[in-house]
């Protein structure tokens, strides 16, 4: 054990090395593959940075036509899946649907489970995977609803299409508002890798022992679910409106964070890496009251939100742990705007998360990293002899 290094929770320990993401926790600045979030938020589309991120270039419109057409080839799941979303009570949380029915694409393309995989396998399950995930998180949410459920639309693009597939009745012509489409490829983007993160470190370790692709994002989708991770963003609404339902007593949850006591925590504020504003958090807050100007929403939870990062900021608690608010904290609020349910926040996020997910499997195959496999530092008993049943 005196070779051992010991890192509860990997905070100082580097893992690999990539050339996916940059991130420099102090300044607040994020870069996919050295272009700006800022940018990329503003002027890309969502399948643009998948592509620039899984494949380290932004496409021309050749290779970008070809990426978005073999993506819409792929949009429908088999009709055997049905019968697996059957099976669930409307009661399951859409991110176990999610997860189980990303890992069951491994019965239904076992070539996948091929650790010699040729780069055209490879790539042709990355496709499946971007094209059939939208339809899953959609399907997982009409489950709930007990809805009938919406086949893809090829005609629209990946954003229009998922909102078509969550919101389109039969008897009625839905036409997305590009409002909302904007709205929902800005934060997908904004999602779409954040290094080394509990989820992408899970979706390696796992995809280090040669596992498939759908089982690494599987995966990653449950280390996602978790409230301390992208769970946060379900957690961050629950909070406001039990703020809003407390008579928005917004002091009372900031000293209730505080005490050291109370396990409650201020959700969707503190990060492991971002020790400055979360980027992310900066541009999702302006684009809040953007789009709730444009779609003339008003939330009183967007007021309580704000007014609880003014004095959480003010706060020296916060102020002495270099507390922000990160990505979570207004996401919530946009979801809620453009018609997601509190309980699909998270299957958002997994959305989002997806491109860096594969793109960091991707890299991690190609660079023949060994098995992930930390050490330990053993605390147990020494030997001990076996003690029949009897005498115990
Ligand atoms: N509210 C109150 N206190 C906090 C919070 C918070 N949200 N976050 C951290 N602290 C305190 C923590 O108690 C500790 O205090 P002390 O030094 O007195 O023991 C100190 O700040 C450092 O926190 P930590 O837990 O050691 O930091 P970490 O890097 O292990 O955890 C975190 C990072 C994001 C898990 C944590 O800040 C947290 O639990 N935040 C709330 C959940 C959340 O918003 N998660 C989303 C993260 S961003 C998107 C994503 O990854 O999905």
């Amino acid at each position: 054990t005196g070779l051992v290094t010991l890192d509860i929770g990997y905070k100082n320990t580097g893992a690999t090395k990539s050339a996916i993401t940059f991130l420099d926790g102090d300044l607040g600045i994020l870069r996919y593959r050295g272009y700006s979030i800022e940018e990329l938020a503003e002027k890309a589309s969502f399948l643009e940075v998948a592509y620039l991120l899984i494949y380290g270039e932004l496409p021309n419109k050749e290779t970008f036509e070809k990426f978005k057409k073999d993506i819409t080839l792929h949009t429908l799941v088999h009709e055997d899946m049905r019968k697996i979303f059957d099976g669930f009570p409307a009661s399951a949380h859409p991110m176990g649907v999610l997860s189980s029915l990303v890992c069951s694409l491994t019965a239904f393309y076992p070539a996948s489970l091929n650790p010699n995989r040729s780069p055209d396998a490879v790539n042709l399950t990355i496709i499946r995977l971007l094209a059939k995930m939208p339809t899953i998180a959609a399907w997982s949410y009409k489950n709930e609803m007990g809805h009938p459920l919406n086949y893809p639309n090829n005609a629209l693009d990946y954003c229009a299409n998922f909102l078509y597939m969550m919101f389109a009745y039969p008897t009625e012509k839905y036409e997305p508002d590009p409002v909302v489409v904007d709205a929902l490829n800005k934060l997908l983007i904004l999602h779409a890798d954040h290094e080394q993160n509990c989820s992408t470190s899970t979706v390696r370790i796992v995809g280090s022992s040669q596992a498939s692709l759908y089982s690494a994002v599987a995966a990653g989708i449950n280390a996602l679910w978790g409230p301390l991770h992208g769970g946060a963003n379900q957690e961050v609404i629950e909070m406001l409106e039990m703020i809003q339902a407390d008579g928005g007593n917004i002091q009372k949850y900031v000293d209730k964070a505080k005490d050291k006591n109370d396990t409650f925590r201020l959700m969707g504020f503190g990060h492991r890496v971002y020790k400055n504003f979360d980027p992310r958090a900066r541009i999702i807050k302006v684009a809040c009251d953007n789009i709730l100007n444009k779609l003339g929403i008003h939330d009183p939870l967007l007021e309580i939100a704000k007014k609880l990062e003014e004095i959480a900021l003010k706060d020296p608690y916060f102020v002495e742990r270099k507390l922000y608010p990160n990505v979570d904290f207004y996401s919530g609020i946009i979801y809620k705007a453009i018609g997601i349910p509190t309980e699909m926040f998270t299957v958002m996020f997994a959305l989002g998360r997806l491109p860096g997910w594969i793109a960091q499997w991707r890299e991690l195959n190609m660079s023949r990293e060994p098995i992930g496999r930390p050490r330990q530092i053993y605390i147990g008993e020494k030997e001990r002899k076996y003690v029949p049943m009897e005498n115990r």
